[in-house]
């Protein structure tokens, strides 16, 4: 990692290495991402018009031809019409194999643009400018990109890593401070699995943790990139240490599938690690003050710590096909300490229940 005046380098290893740029106002300092491109599609959330226009006109400037493409904001721009949509843009738009497709929006848009440039020609070079915390700590960084479809979400995508993602700061002054605590899990998620530092500075600044504009904010998101990037460099295609990414997950995508995608991932998933520190407790892993740490933290950034329903069965089948889960066999990501995690394969029905009552209310 370098950091230079405002700017920090970031750089995501693996077969097709690429930097994420992050400081204020780096979605304009596009041009060195755009490669031998003549042409260069802008595809953006048809809510973050002016935002993206700011990206367009940075483009415009640096002599390549560009198209500004809106698409639906949000989980409903992650569709099949959407992406043919896209298709038939960039077709008229004339954008070859040697162009480039940039997305500007949450991860919902990253994801969508991300599968278009990864199939359009078989694969066109695509720049991430994530505009959401959770865009910018984790689906812009990685390479996965997906649509939802009648038989589920993120079940249709490919691996199809960045050229480059500028996560620019300012972009988080318009954004609603629940996305803003949405996208905390997944922070606080790289405190627990990995960098403890995390942890420290939300408890240093418990108000600011659950603000963008909170003192130790860009320290967030640096360290959690790095996280993430970390782990991606030496697995992108999620055979090994990626899997411990989904720490809360588990249960959190079973929340999410149950309660019909009407609870927040990041509520979701918040709830998700309190579980699996509850299950971990329960196989006599984990410390039970960890698991207390587990439920300070996630309150203090303003998430829920735990899941009101008695809907166990319905959860626990939600479990069975999660698209991580292998075979007939759960696997959990559990901490043995913080920094430490590890898989727990096939746990106990009695742990699973004993862990879920600890969280249901
Ligand atoms: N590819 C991956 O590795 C990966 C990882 C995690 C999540 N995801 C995906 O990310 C999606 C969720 O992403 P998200 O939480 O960023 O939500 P999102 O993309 O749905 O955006 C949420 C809302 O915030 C608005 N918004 C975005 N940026 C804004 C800004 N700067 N100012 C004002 N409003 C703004 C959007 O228009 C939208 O209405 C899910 O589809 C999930 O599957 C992908």
């Amino acid at each position: 990692m370098t950091t230079t005046d405002a700017v920090t380098t970031i750089t995501v290893g693996g077969p097709a290495p690429y930097d994420v740029i992050v400081g204020p106002g780096v979605s304009t300092a596009i041009e060195p991402f755009l490669g031998a491109a003549a042409t260069c599609a802008v595809v953006h959330a048809d809510a973050l018009a002016k935002q993206a226009g700011a990206v367009v006109d940075a483009v415009g400037r640096s002599g390549v031809r560009v198209v500004s493409i809106p698409v639906p904001a949000g989980e409903g721009g992650k569709a099949l019409d959407v992406l043919a949509a896209i298709w038939a843009r960039l077709a008229t738009a004339g954008v070859t194999r040697t162009d480039v497709v940039v997305s500007v929006g949450g991860g919902a848009t990253t994801d969508v643009v991300g599968f278009a440039a990864a199939t359009w020609l078989r694969g066109v070079r695509v720049v991430h400018v994530p505009t959401t915390l959770l865009a910018m700590v984790d689906a812009a960084v990685g390479g996965k990109t997906a649509i939802n479809t009648t038989a589920g979400k993120n079940l249709v995508g490919a691996f199809h890593p960045p050229a480059g993602v500028l996560v620019d700061l300012d972009l988080l002054a318009s954004l609603p401070q629940s996305e803003w605590v949405n996208g905390m899990a997944e922070v606080v998620k790289a405190g627990f699995i990995a960098d403890p530092v995390i942890l420290d500075l939300v408890t240093a600044d418990p108000d600011g943790a659950r603000r963008c504009d909170g003192k130790h904010s860009r320290e967030l998101i640096e360290r959690s990139i790095r996280m993430k990037a970390g782990v991606v460099s030496a697995d992108l295609k999620e055979a090994g240490p990626r899997e411990m990414l989904n720490y809360g997950h588990t249960l959190g995508h079973a929340i999410e599938r149950v309660r019909d995608y009407a609870v927040p991932h990041g509520h979701a998933v918040a709830v998700g690690m309190v579980f699996a520190a509850e299950l971990a407790r329960a196989a006599g892993r984990l410390d039970p003050d960890v698991v207390a740490r587990h439920r300070e933290l996630i309150g203090t950034v303003g998430l829920p710590t735990s899941h009101d329903g008695d809907d166990w069965p319905a959860l626990r089948a939600a479990m069975q096909v999660d698209k991580k889960s292998r075979g007939a066999r759960l696997r959990f990501v559990v901490l043995e300490d913080i920094g430490r995690p590890v898989i727990l394969d096939d746990p106990d029905e009695g742990l699973l229940e004993e862990a879920f009552a600890a969280v249901s209310t």
